[in-house]
């Protein structure tokens, strides 16, 4: 039996219908409210007292962050983290839906869970994420993993107390995904670590890359308040976080949806520009949206960082029409030379797709051309992944796998190639980096990150951890550079 605590009438529907490409495009754009509340009723203050909770997270840095809200609501409710599953009351997957692989994963998991809650049965699962937004998946998990307790979509994060609550009293499934349109609310408990942050701008997207499925699970495109980001960034400044992390699946939309603001992510980063903390990113970038007054502001250098990610996806413009991307390969290089022109030393990473449907070996060698011709310093690339009710998944998938995996190769050993080329010409340089800990595979070397992002390994004492320093990099490889500390404590200009 399925309960759903859904008291929303009007949102209710979502897992009764596949992700829709029309519905989810008729979506009306004065419906966002955005709540300032406070999350967790006072009678659920204590409801965790003595238990532990643990939650695994999948995919991007978007549900990374969804992450730490969780955390910071079980932990307003009195739960404590562990890492231990048998010691664990509660265990949440926030799962991710961009490719096939990542579902694989989550119900491979399930399938281990499964064993845990036979042997615990007062141990509470919970689905959440990208995932619980699509039909076939929350079919899947009512009909085969009955052993489940609850199941949320990104829409109804906030209300995990409630559904906690729900689910402890109830022998039943709790299922609550909400429509894909979604509100903001403001003022959720995070527990965030370490010296770097994520700060939302944005959720959702409007974009509709024929081959993506976001747009149907993250909702349409809604910025936060101005005033709401940059409160929150003055707030982490003055805890003494050292890097934050902007996010959004389109950042360059940001502010379009705002009616009534003539105000976009060029008049946000330069607005934060002006706020004392050392390093600002940001992720993810669309081209099409990337307008020169951005250009002009990140020239300001200051806390704004030499990095840009500009997914790309396809080098091909017949291709990029086929994925909707709304840019041709011309007006991508454009945008790069505007780029360089103003920020001679940026770094460029992408993001890139072999094997979408159609894609024949002109095409792909078009991919390679503008590879060589943009020369990123690294890039995530992806075999395509078909996925339900998206329309690239309604096209023939004629690249056989063979082919798909050759070029994935390929590609991979240019990228690595100009990786290590772009690498080279760090050598003898002296950089900034923020030391963020013990080297992964060394514990005598301490690793750290320069404003483009680049690890670098050095020795050092543990005292540098969570401060700036100046290196010379004395080796450079594909994946790291070797640097050697020359000063202790940089003068980071901020704003
Ligand atoms: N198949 C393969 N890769 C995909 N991406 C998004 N959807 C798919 C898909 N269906 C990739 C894009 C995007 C990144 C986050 O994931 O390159 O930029
Ligand atoms: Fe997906 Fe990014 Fe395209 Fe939005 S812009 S549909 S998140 S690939």
């Amino acid at each position: 039996m399925i309960k759903t605590s859904d008291k929303k009438e009007k949102d209710y529907s979502i897992y009764f219908q596949p992700p829709s490409l029309v519905d989810a495009k008729k979506r009306g754009k004065a419906e966002v409210e955005v709540r300032y509340e406070s999350a967790i009723p006072p009678e659920l203050r204590t409801f965790g007292e003595g238990k532990f909770y643990m939650i695994r997270t999948y995919g991007c840095q978007m549900n990374e962050h969804d992450t730490e809200v969780m955390k910071g609501l079980l932990e307003e409710m009195g739960y404590q983290s562990t890492e231990d599953k048998q010691q664990a009351d509660v265990i949440l997957l926030n799962t991710c839906a961009i490719r096939e692989n990542a579902e694989d994963k989550v119900f491979g998991e399930l399938g281990h869970l499964k064993h845990l809650k036979l042997e615990k049965p007062s141990l509470v699962l919970g689905v959440c994420g990208c995932m619980s937004q699509e039909e076939s998946v929350v079919n899947r998990i009512m009909q085969k993993h009955a052993f489940v307790d609850m199941i949320f979509g990104t829409h109804n994060i906030h209300r995990l107390p409630e559904l906690l609550r729900e689910s402890f009293f109830s022998k039943e499934m709790v299922v609550e995904v909400w429509s894909k349109e979604g509100d903001i609310i403001e003022n959720l408990p995070k527990k965030r670590e370490g010296i770097k942050a994520w700060v939302n701008i944005m959720y959702g997207c409007d974009k509709f890359c024929t081959y993506c499925i976001v747009p149907y699970t993250r909702g349409k495109e809604r910025s936060r308040m101005p005033q709401d980001v940059i409160a929150e960034v003055r707030e982490l400044a003055r805890q003494g976080f050292k890097e934050i992390t902007l996010l959004g699946q389109n950042v360059n939309a940001y502010g379009k949806d705002l009616d009534g603001l003539d105000y976009r992510f060029g008049d946000l980063m330069d607005d934060l520009n002006k706020i004392d903390i050392p390093r600002l990113r940001f992720t993810t970038s669309h081209p099409r949206d990337f307008d020169d007054h951005l250009i002009e502001v990140l020239a300001k250098r200051g806390n704004l960082v030499e990095h840009i990610h500009l997914p790309v996806q396809s080098g091909s413009t017949e291709v990029l029409k086929r994925m909707s991307r709304k840019y041709n390969r011309e007006q991508y290089l454009e945008l790069v030379g505007k780029i360089k022109a103003a920020i001679p030393d940026v770094v460029l990473t992408t993001d890139i797709i072999v094997g979408f449907p159609g894609e024949t070996d002109e095409q792909f060698e078009d991919t390679m051309s503008l590879v060589q011709a943009v020369e990123f310093d690294s890039a995530y690339t992806f075999i395509y992944s078909p996925r339900e009710g998206t329309p690239a998944a309604g096209m023939e998938d004629n690249v056989p796998p063979e082919v798909k995996k050759a070029r994935l190769h390929r590609l991979n050993e240019a990228l690595n190639e100009i990786s290590f080329k772009r690498n080279r010409e760090l050598q003898g340089q002296v950089i900034e980096l923020l030391v963020e800990g013990e080297s992964k595979n060394n514990p005598e070397m301490l690793s750290g990150r320069s404003r483009t992002n680049k690890l670098v390994h050095f020795e050092g004492g543990q005292h540098l951890i969570g401060q700036f320093v100046q290196v010379k990099i004395v080796d450079t490889l594909t994946w790291y550079l070797k640097g050697e500390l020359i000063e202790e404590s940089a003068q980071v200009q901020a704003g």
